[in-house]
């Protein structure tokens, strides 16, 4: 027994405080480990072999060549692969066959799985994937994605697909000024820098999956699903991860290293290659958007409609719910919100970071503004007038709603007072400058999460649970939330994450991560530091408290929960090239206590550099003729680097959550909302001319 220096008086507060991360120096050493680099001995790798055509079966796969091939030592297809269970609801509902690999001989879009090449190295299993013949027998497909397809239908996702209050034709008529645009977003794609990694193995009767995901406990569940495993007897872990937005979930990498370690019985890796995960890891669905808008004179809405095509495959439903955004944000006595869908030959899309709300604020904050400059109202006072009092379709109050003090003190912080209205005015030799700006949202719930907290007996804790840090800082947040719960310092807080054993948890997704695990988090902390009365004996295996937050979470009220910000961008347009270069952002949020400034910055910021990507430069971009992607790879598709992205200013002002243990909204996503609509807005006030298409692409602006 040793004695633990418990402290009596509490430790000035962590959270709050900026923090550099607690693996950051282990990530810029190298000494930090991703899912494809951690060693394992008598590993095996798997190559995934894609289909090279749209629609059709697989008639023939010629294996005989590649198993006689250096190294080659298995090919799994669907005539030989293990059936797996398909029909269950996982994490997120039903799983997307995607995942399912090799049941079938049928191919719904390019680049649908058709093989796997398992040899002693990575090298060997992608010569021989390259060169294993597939023939197909093709049909004929239909990729192209247009607002005026034919096959759209309204569909249900994670909220109900049409929400209608009101008479829209009446009021739209009785309306002094009257917005009608339609909206476009391109195919986007998640691009974030680690690729998708899995190696699996048996150990001991165990599954033993080592990953990059958004959620330990939710790979591990559906992996027990798809393979009828119990789940007990599968472990996936998952310790530092290098972005997800959205698409590291179950994926058909983890699904064919189980396989591959089943049929060969040693370890096998798969990893993709940034090729592959343009067609097996999702992405954003292009979106075509109209906007209806009525206003009596003084810029009050009478009229709000707003409609949201998106794609999904034909052997999936996903829905990008845009028009969910009109919601929250502005009330009409006649307000329609309506998201469709139509099933293309194409691969499924999937939730990706702001999922509705990105494309949806770009289409209605760029409508508001047309509003603005047609009834001629400053577009922040516009919003003002427009400010809703409760949720203006579910009629719900807001838990707190302080989007008018982030306009407020941004438009003070950005120099909005001295702005000109009139559009195409200001020149700096061929450079055309303008500013605008939009406001931003997203909700702001909690997921039930389980946590252990133990004090070791050398008078520090240990933090367990399965959280993900993606690249947010969750991590280090979590290290401050229990510091401040045990009343310690945060250099006796050790906080492990990733790893299924630890217990069900949310996972890094809905903004929800970071609140959903500080709350379990500080419940099983503070119910230790109660426990352990001053100078108290812990035993050499520590004393451990386990926290469960499903009852507390279940009971929040039903109330509207969202975080809110407003964006400001000043964009400088050349005359000569149509360049659109970004000069400066500023984004207020009132989103929660925030838990570490210094991480919650860089994820805000990131945000809008994401929205800047947005607005200038990211589109995948489908060949009719083939159903694939030109330039599937960081080449063709354009991210924003270094140099796209200049002063970007992230703040915040007080909102905590009086109904959060610890205050947190969430800050995952908000940054991106509202973006791409300020640049677009900003472009506008500059040339004279509405953008309604993203990218704003220099030969769009000629
Ligand atoms: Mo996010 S799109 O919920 O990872």
């Amino acid at each position: 027994m040793t004695t633990a220096p418990i402290r009596t008086t509490p430790a000035k507060g962590a959270v709050g405080t900026a923090h550099t991360r607690v693996e950051g120096r282990d990530k810029v050493t190298g000494a930090a480990r991703y899912a494809g680099e951690i060693p394992f001995a008598d590993l095996a790798h798997g190559w995934l072999v894609l289909s090279t055509v749209a629609r059709g079966r697989v008639s023939s796969v010629e294996t005989a060549p590649v198993l006689a091939m250096p190294g080659v030592l298995a090919v799994l297809h669907h005539g030989n692969a293990p059936r797996v269970e398909t029909d269950y609801i996982g994490i997120l509902g039903k799983p997307d066959p995607t995942a399912a690999l090799f049941q079938h001989d049928r191919v719904p879009h390019v680049g649908w799985p058709v093989a796997m090449v398992v040899a002693e190295t990575s090298e060997q299993a992608r010569e021989a994937a390259e060169a294993l013949v597939v023939r197909y027998e093709e049909e004929p497909h239909d990729v192209a994605f247009s607002g005026d397809h034919p096959g759209a239908y309204t569909l249900d996702g994670v909220m109900p697909a049409v929400t209608e209050k009101g008479d829209l034709e009446p009021a739209l008529a009785a309306s002094a000024v009257v917005v009608d645009e339609e909206y476009t977003t391109p195919e986007e794609h998640h691009a974030m820098m680690e690729p998708h990694a899995a190696t699996a193995r048996w150990d001991g009767g165990r599954l033993d999956v080592v990953d990059s995901n958004q959620g330990t406990g939710w790979v591990a569940f559906e992996l027990a699903k798809m393979f009828s495993l119990d789940p007990a007897s599968v472990r996936v872990r998952s310790e530092h991860i290098g972005g997800g937005f959205g698409s590291k979930g179950l994926r058909a990498h983890q699904v064919a290293a189980v396989m591959g370690t089943t049929l060969l019985q040693r370890p096998v890796r798969v990893v993709l290659s940034r090729r592959q995960m343009f067609s097996l890891t999702g992405y954003r669905s292009p979106t075509a958007q109209r906007v209806r808008l009525g206003a009596d004179a003084d810029g009050r809405l009478l009229a709000l409609e707003h409609r949201a095509l998106s794609l999904t495959s034909t052997v999936h439903e996903f829905v990008e719910p845009s028009a969910g955004v009109a919601r929250v944000m502005y009330d009409a006595d006649a307000h329609r919100t309506a998201n469709e869908v139509v099933r293309l030959d194409v691969p499924t899309p999937t939730f990706m970071r702001g999922p509705g709300e990105a494309p949806g604020s770009f289409a209605l904050e760029a409508a508001l503004d047309e509003l603005a400059e047609k009834s001629g109202i400053d577009p922040i006072e516009l919003r003002v007038r427009n400010e809703p009092d409760r949720g203006p379709v579910s009629g719900l109050p807001f838990s707190s709603r302080r989007l008018l003090a982030c306009f407020r003190e941004g438009a003070e912080r950005f120099g909005w007072a001295d702005r000109d209205p009139r559009p195409g005015l200001r020149r700096e030799g061929r450079w055309l400058l303008g500013t605008g700006t939009a406001a931003a949202s997203f909700g702001a719930g909690a997921g039930p999460s389980t946590a252990a907290v133990t004090a070791e007996p050398d008078g520090s804790f240990t933090v367990r649970i399965a959280a993900a840090d993606i690249g947010t800082g969750a991590r280090t947040a979590l290290t401050l939330v229990a510091a401040d719960a045990l009343e310690v310092t945060p250099d006796r807080v050790r906080v492990r994450i990733g790893d299924s054993d630890f217990g069900p948890a949310m996972i890094a997704g809905g903004s929800m991560g970071t609140r959903s695990w500080a709350w379990a988090v500080s419940a099983a902390a503070r119910e230790l530091r109660e426990r352990l009365a001053p100078g108290a004996d812990v035993p050499p295996e520590g004393i451990t408290v386990r926290s469960d937050t499903s009852e507390a979470v279940g009971a929040l009220a039903k109330k509207e929960r969202h975080s809110f910000g407003a964006q400001f961008a000043e964009v400088a347009v050349d005359t000569g090239t149509g360049e659109v270069r970004v000069r400066r952002m500023l984004g207020i949020f009132a989103a929660g206590r925030i838990v570490n400034p210094l991480t919650a910055r860089n994820q805000l910021v990131g945000g809008m550099a994401w929205g800047i990507s947005m607005a200038l430069h990211e589109e995948a971009v489908r060949d009719r003729a083939t159903g694939g992607h030109y330039g599937a790879d960081l080449a063709g598709y354009h991210v924003a680097t270094h140099a796209d992205v200049p002063r970007v200013e992230a703040d915040w002002i007080d909102d905590p959550d009086p109904e959060d243990p610890v205050g947190i909204k969430g800050i995952g996503e908000i940054g991106i909302v509202g973006a791409a609509a300020a640049v677009a807005n900003a472009v506008w006030h500059a040339t004279g001319v509405r953008h309604r298409s993203l990218p704003i692409r220099p030969d769009r602006v000629l």
